[in-house]
């Protein structure tokens, strides 16, 4: 089938939308339309790709303005509007050219939270039911998407974002980590209490993160604890009144 496919374009001083027209299969997925137009149709066209298997993180675009997906995960057919789909870069960060985006912006912010493991001096022997405390969060690929999602960042700039929130709650959680509850403290003081619990990001995550969920038990601890004084739910009320 053809589809138009409407690309947002920055050459680093303006922006447009640009037209690209081409036939489709029910399996063709965002990334190898951008690569076709890239090959054949237009040269200019500037996007991230690399393992092509939901494995790297490195694809991440916004569709039709408001799915926040990996590219090569993502199948067209199931993004057609009116014979017509909207390709643009993800939000929260700056773009460098068309679809590249700057990464560094969530990247660095990883060291606010010491988002790496600091093992014990007296390593314990890990069994596989450690492991699943934190499974599903040592699955994060760094993609951006559910930075890119999170409406936290418009009412607080030095909120940490979900990504270092993952991170706090991987090694949190294990036992041979050395932070404990130093990790709590730098969830505090990355303003944990200003994510709002709108769930978009555990929605988006290709990984399927319970990250809002993460964010929970972060501050219901904390609390318990007395080291998160705020009130969660950064004082705002979501479209959903979450
Ligand atoms: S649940 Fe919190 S971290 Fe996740 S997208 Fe919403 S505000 Fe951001
Ligand atoms: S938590 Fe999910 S959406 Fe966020 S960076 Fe990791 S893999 Fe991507
Ligand atoms: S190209 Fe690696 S995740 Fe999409």
């Amino acid at each position: 089938m053809e589809v138009i496919i409407n690309v947002k374009r920055f050459d680093g001083k303006k922006v447009w939308y640009q037209e690209y027209r081409l036939d489709v299969e029910e399996r063709t997925t965002i990334v190898e339309v951008l690569m076709e137009i890239q090959s054949h149709i237009d040269p200019t066209l500037s996007f991230r790709v690399q393992c092509r298997a939901a494995i790297c993180g490195t694809c991440g675009v916004k569709i039709n303005g408001e799915h926040h997906v990996l590219a090569c995960k993502t199948k067209v057919k199931d993004y057609i509007k009116d014979g017509k789909i909207a390709v643009e870069p993800l939000s929260n960060m700056n773009v460098i050219k068309d679809l590249v985006t700057d990464h560094g912006q969530f990247l660095n912010k990883i060291k606010d939270v010491k988002g790496w493991f600091e093992p014990v001096k007296d390593f314990q022997p890990v069994y596989p039911e450690d492991l699943q405390k934190f499974g599903k969060e040592t699955d994060c690929i760094l993609c951006g998407v559910c930075h890119s999602v999170c409406p936290a960042f418009e009412m607080d700039r030095d909120f940490g974002g979900p990504i270092n929130f993952v991170k706090v709650f991987r090694f949190w959680k294990d036992k041979n980590d050395a932070l404990k509850d130093e990790r709590i403290v730098l969830a505090e003081k990355n303003h944990i209490t200003s994510c709002v619990h709108c769930k978009y990001c555990s929605f988006y995550c290709p990984k399927q993160i319970p990250v809002e969920q993460d964010i929970m038990q972060i501050e219901f601890y904390g609390k318990q604890k007395g080291i998160i004084k705020k009130e969660p739910g950064g004082g705002f009320s979501t479209p959903f009144g979450f």
